[in-house]
């Protein structure tokens, strides 16, 4: 049967109310940051979130669009095992891409559905704070770990949220782009789900909520859970299950988990509406984890 609109609508309602003066932080990244209707659903998502009570705070990637103007500036990508070197010529089309055209893009769009959106990298009002990241790789197991300099590539020590409460408080929509600054000046370009997690926590959130490429956690068949704890996900991460480009996500969201953040929301931003789905209706479209 097809539920009628007031059904739809009635369906919201404890949603809204529980909802209601929660602070959300979603990390915005992947397809739906290119696809243009998907880029106006967002933006008309995230309003209307915030219309109806919620204060939502964004973090965005946008690997992609770095990535094209490097290419268009010439500047060559170099890599260490694997991973691109973030040298200072990079770094600086890094900042200049995140927490310019990228950072003012979202903004625009959002204010252009009504929000009041304002963009930040994590240097404003020194909301994040970072330091040099050394990624440890063991190419195998008779030999010791190697440490990997990526360049200025960052984590987060500490975050400062002064300025997003500031921005909350008065109506505003908060849109971070994940950019440090390192104890002596430094600039450090940080992972934007790393941010999303750590933002999270310092603003006691009650929900991450992280856009992806896929729909979700999935089971050993293939097939999406719904719902799940963060035992169960520990376990999925370890016996295998869980593997590529998620284990970071899901290391994320237990560090969410673990530090306060109630649930967390994996959803497939590729589908028109995704946040709305996930947020406003029982059944959601992706996976929620709680502790
Ligand atoms: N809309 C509700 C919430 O955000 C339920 C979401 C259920 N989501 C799911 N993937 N099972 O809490």
């Amino acid at each position: 049967m097809i539920p009628n609109v007031a059904d739809i609508l009635i369906e919201a309602l404890p949603y809204i109310r529980r909802f209601y003066g929660m602070t959300i932080v979603i990390k915005y990244g992947g397809h739906a940051m290119v696809d243009e209707q998907l880029k106006e659903d967002f933006a008309r998502d995230i309003t209307l979130m915030k219309f109806v009570g919620l204060n939502p705070v964004v973090v965005h990637g946008g690997g992609p669009q770095i990535n094209l103007v490097l290419d268009r500036m010439g500047i060559r990508p170099r890599f260490v095992r694997g991973m691109r070197l973030t040298d200072q010529p990079t770094m600086d089309v890094v900042e200049m891409v995140l927490g310019g055209k990228v950072n003012k893009a979202i903004v625009a769009q959002i204010n252009q559905q009504g929000g009041k959106a304002v963009g930040l990298s994590g240097k404003d009002g020194g909301l994040i704070t970072a330091k040099k990241l050394q990624i440890l790789h063991q190419e195998n197991k008779s030999e010791p770990p190697e440490i990997i300099d990526p360049g200025l590539v960052g984590e987060v020590t500490h975050i400062n949220p002064d300025i997003i409460n500031t921005l909350t408080e008065q109506g505003f929509i908060p849109i971070v782009a994940p950019v440090g600054a390192g104890e002596s000046g430094e600039t450090y370009n940080i992972n934007a789900d790393l941010v999303a997690a750590k933002l999270a926590i310092a603003l006691s959130a009650g929900r991450l909520v992280l856009l992806t490429d896929v729909d979700g956690v999935l089971d050993s068949a293939g097939s999406l859970i719904s719902s799940m704890d963060a035992k169960t996900i520990r376990k999925m991460v370890e016996d295998k299950t869980i593997s590529g480009g998620m284990i970071p996500k899901i290391e994320c969201a237990l560090d969410a988990l673990e530090n306060g953040v109630k649930k967390v929301q994996i959803i497939n931003g590729a589908k028109r509406h995704a946040l709305l789905l996930e947020l406003f209706t029982d059944s959601g479209i992706g996976t929620e984890v709680t502790k």
